[in-house]
């Protein structure tokens, strides 16, 4: 009886991460999302008994403390089996490295990085993690350094913030073991190219054909997994 949380859940690969996991009604779904007051009728149309929609802005500390509270109080004594940092923007996308917009950097980080870092942290804090916890951070090959090499020309911003967030998931590799975590196994995931507001129209892929991917390599990790940088097919993509 598995229990995930999902954050940006409410559009894109997150919704449909939530679709494919709410087929199986053994699983308990936390299903984020930035702010409750909007409309989430596509995320609310797939809600089951245990799926839950609530609230977490992954830029804003505040938000994210007050999620991991509710997460208690709704989860009681049941742990987080699996966790996908999702939630991601791409902001100043047509900018390359000599044009960079300082806001848009920062708050890029903000979302992309320290979202993902700052969950982990109030969760833990919170004894909410499962000793073998499986934690997808959700990177792209544009958070690659060699594949950057060839020289996109865009983007760059959230080309950084995503190196970082693959920076962040070697660290949280060995922190979370620290931490008590013994058998907890943290990846870093490119979905490939997909159709979303994000991807555009353009993209290769259905969010249908990248998530039942992800998913699999996601429920397939194994101890040996634990820091690596995986694409949605299980291939290892180069840092
Ligand atoms: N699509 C691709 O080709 C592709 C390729 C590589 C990597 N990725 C990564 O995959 C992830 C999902 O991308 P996508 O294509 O589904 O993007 P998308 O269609 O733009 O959806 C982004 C999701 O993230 C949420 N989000 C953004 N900022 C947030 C915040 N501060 N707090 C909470 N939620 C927030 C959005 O919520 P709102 O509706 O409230 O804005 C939305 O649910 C991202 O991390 C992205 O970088 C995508």
């Amino acid at each position: 009886m598995p229990t995930y949380v999902v954050t940006g859940s409410n559009r894109g690969i997150g919704l449909e991460i939530v679709r494919q996991l709410t087929q199986s009604p053994e699983n308990t779904v936390l299903a984020l999302v930035r702010n409750l007051s909007k409309d989430h009728s596509s995320l609310k149309s797939l809600a089951s008994e245990k799926t839950h929609i609530l609230e977490c802005d992954t830029s804003s500390l505040s938000s994210i403390r007050d999620f991991a509270k509710t997460a208690r109080s709704t989860l009681g004594d049941t742990k987080i089996d699996y966790v996908i940092n999702n939630a991601g923007v791409n902001l100043s996308e047509q900018n390359s490295s000599l044009q960079l917009a300082p806001d848009d950097l920062l708050d890029t980080i903000k979302t992309n990085v320290l979202g993902p870092a700052k969950l982990l942290e109030f969760l833990l804090q919170q004894g909410l993690l499962s000793e073998n916890v499986r934690v997808q951070n959700m990177s792209s090959t544009l958070g690659s350094v060699q594949m950057s090499l060839s020289g996109l020309g865009r983007a760059t911003g959230y080309s950084i913030s995503k190196a970082a967030l693959n920076m962040l998931n070697a660290h949280l590799a060995t922190d979370l073991r620290k931490a008590g975590l013994k058998g907890a196994v943290v990846i870093v995931m490119c979905p490939g190219w997909v159709k979303t507001d994000m991807g555009g129209d353009g993209a290769m892929l259905s969010p249908e054909e990248s998530v039942a991917g992800q998913l699999k390599v996601l429920q397939g990790l194994k101890d040996e997994d634990n820091g690596k940088f995986f694409n949605y097919r299980g291939e290892n993509v180069p840092w």
